[in-house]
């Protein structure tokens, strides 16, 4: 599978970023709109990041659920999004794909840049982005077709060239499927077992060959040896692939994520919830040397 892994085209597909501003000039230069608690740029260098977020927030209507989040997501790295219920996980990898901008009144505040581009530009286009940036979700959610035809319907829709037979293959062998699947290609996607559905669900999103892989709880509806499955599956995935992870189970993160970030919420004096970002590093530095306590708190099970 060739995924382009040096330089991309622009979101707009060639058009020139509209703003004279470089991201590689002084970041200091942006005016944030308060200060964040966390500059979170691991001390471990990423040199070549494929995500940039600077003072992040993100409102539904009139709540700020998640607030000023800066961070750098790196390139054919697994970055795990960890913290309890309703800190705003899900609002955050949403984020990184425009899919907020599906849910009426949700609105993205700071900047996020794709390669040094801004996502959120008016020239970018989110279906463009969302092809880029695939989205795989907590529950496998297959489309009620064959096997075949899952598989094949993002290619089709984008009028992708090659023989569409080698692309579905492709797709499958690339999420440890095809020996399973492959003479009962024509069978109903839903006869699947959940495990084979979420795996269906990772080969329907590469078959277009994104370059990113989002994953919001991707094991949560499977058993152990589904989710270890699809774990060595992330492995084998983020030679090519950069890998952004949701999940509530701290082993999973550990186990396979290279730099985690962990999210809470703070109750501000109006007594509201805003999701923060309490800290991020390497992801042996998060389990072994937490910088904060609330990380360890966490990891430790005494919050959460
Ligand atoms: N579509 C929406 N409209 C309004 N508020 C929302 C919406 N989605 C999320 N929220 C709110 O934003 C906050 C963050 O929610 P989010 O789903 O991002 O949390 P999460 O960390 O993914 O939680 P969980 O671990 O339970 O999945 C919560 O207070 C939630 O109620
Ligand atoms: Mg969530």
């Amino acid at each position: 599978m060739t995924v382009s892994t040096t330089t991309t085209e622009g979101l707009g597909m060639n058009q020139p970023e509209p703003s004279t501003a470089t991201e590689t000039g002084d970041r200091s230069t942006a005016a944030p709109t308060r200060q964040p608690e966390v500059r979170a740029r691991p001390s471990a260098s990423l040199a070549d990041p494929v995500f940039r977020l600077d003072d992040v927030s993100v409102w539904y209507g009139d709540y700020e659920a998640v607030r000023d989040v800066t961070l750098d997501i790196g390139r054919q790295q697994i970055t795990a999004m960890i913290g309890p219920s309703g800190c705003g996980k899900s609002t955050m990898i949403r984020c990184l794909n425009r899919m907020n901008d599906l849910i009426p009144g949700a609105r993205v505040e700071g900047k996020i840049t794709y390669h040094d581009e801004d996502m959120y530009a008016d020239y970018v286009d989110p279906i463009e982005v969302r092809r880029r940036i695939g989205m795989v979700f907590q529950k496998p959610n297959p489309f009620p077709k064959s096997i075949y035809d899952n598989v094949a319907y993002g290619p089709r829709v984008n009028g992708m060239p090659g023989k569409m037979a080698d692309i579905v293959e492709q797709a499958l062998v690339g999420a440890a499927l095809w020996d399973e699947v492959k003479d009962k290609l024509k069978d109903s996607a839903l006869a699947l077992s959940g495990g084979q559905q979420q795996r269906l669900c990772i080969a329907r999103t590469i078959a277009v060959k994104p370059e990113v892989i989002l994953m919001d709880e991707p094991c949560s509806a499977l058993d152990p040896i589904a989710t270890a499955k699809i774990e060595d599956l992330m492995q084998e995935l983020a030679r090519e692939y950069t890998i952004v992870i949701v999940t509530h189970n701290m082993q999973q993160a550990a186990r396979v994520s290279d730099r985690t970030a962990f999210f809470t919420a703070d109750v501000d004096d109006k007594g509201v919830r805003h999701g923060r970002l309490v800290e991020y590093d390497l992801t042996g530095t998060i389990f072994s040397k937490p910088a904060d306590r609330r990380t360890e708190d966490y990891i430790t099970g005494r919050f959460g």
